[in-house]
């Protein structure tokens, strides 16, 4: 949706996805149904999509009707097999998900996912017709170091697909070091770095490049929303700790510049 000529100079609406990781029984359905009720009697000016656990896709899916989207965290790169315990990209989009996350980097630094993995379960999201966020981002001993825009350069070059679209993907750049710690960057921090990786996907892609949502991840709270989704060239957010309770996860969305 290009053209939009958001107050802040932005183009696009944009996404705040929320990603529950492996937390939420059948009861957090009530935190999405609070969502959805919300969401219905004032709409949001963003898209909202929640990755809940493989496990609550299809009943997040039930409750969340065409108000929010679902998504995955994960999919393998075959579409079946003997892969016991993973799940492939066509079972997401058969439960519900028009979205899956990959390259988490709690997947990269749990799993030991390599960039040529991530870019495998990219093509295996679009295979099945799911959009997907491709997680990027520099640990802390690589900032300290001051190698963190060579770390996404390759994250960049060697995660990210040859046919990438703003209708097919989005990147969240997410600082390790800001994950879950109530840390994170500040704005002028931010700010570079997404316009770093902007100039990275025009480089690469032109004017797809330009479109491209760029989401910022890393404890985005109800308190940082504001001033972090007002930042040049951030298309949104990747909520994890507050993603779980409906009024945080509202606040969030309520505090994204007005389309
Ligand atoms: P956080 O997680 O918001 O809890 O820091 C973000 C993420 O890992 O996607």
């Amino acid at each position: 949706m290009i053209g939009r000529g958001l107050p802040n100079g932005k183009e696009m609406r944009l996404l705040i996805a929320g990603n529950w990781k492996m937390n939420g029984l059948s009861g957090a359905l009530d935190e999405v149904r609070a969502v959805v009720a919300a969401l219905k009697a004032c709409p949001a000016s963003v898209d909202v999509l929640i990755c809940p656990p493989a496990t609550l896709i299809g009943p997040v899916g039930a409750e969340a009707g065409a108000t929010v989207a679902v998504g995955g965290q994960d999919c393998h790169p075959k579409p079946s097999g003997a892969f016991t315990g993973d799940i492939a990209a066509e079972m997401l989009r058969d439960a519900g998900a028009s979205w899956t996350i990959v390259g988490h980097s709690e997947r990269r630094q749990y799993h030991g996912e390599t960039d040529e993995l991530v870019a495998a379960k990219t093509l295996a999201g679009w295979r099945a017709g799911l959009k997907v966020i491709i997680c990027i981002g520099e640990t802390e001993a690589e900032r300290v170091a001051g190698r963190e825009e060579a770390v996404v350069d390759r994250q960049l070059a060697t995660s990210v697909p040859d046919g990438s679209t703003a209708s097919n993907m989005a990147i969240a750049y997410e600082p390790v070091w800001a994950i879950g710690t109530g840390r994170t960057p500040t704005n002028d921090d931010i700010g570079r770095m997404h316009a770093h990786i902007r100039a990275v996907l025009v480089k690469r892609f032109g004017a797809a490049g330009q479109a491209i949502d760029i989401l910022y991840g890393g404890s985005v709270n109800p308190r940082n929303a504001c001033e972090i989704l007002a930042v040049k060239d951030v298309g949104g957010a990747l909520v994890g700790g507050a993603s779980l309770k409906a009024a945080d996860f509202l606040a969030i969305i309520g505090a994204a510049p007005a389309a």
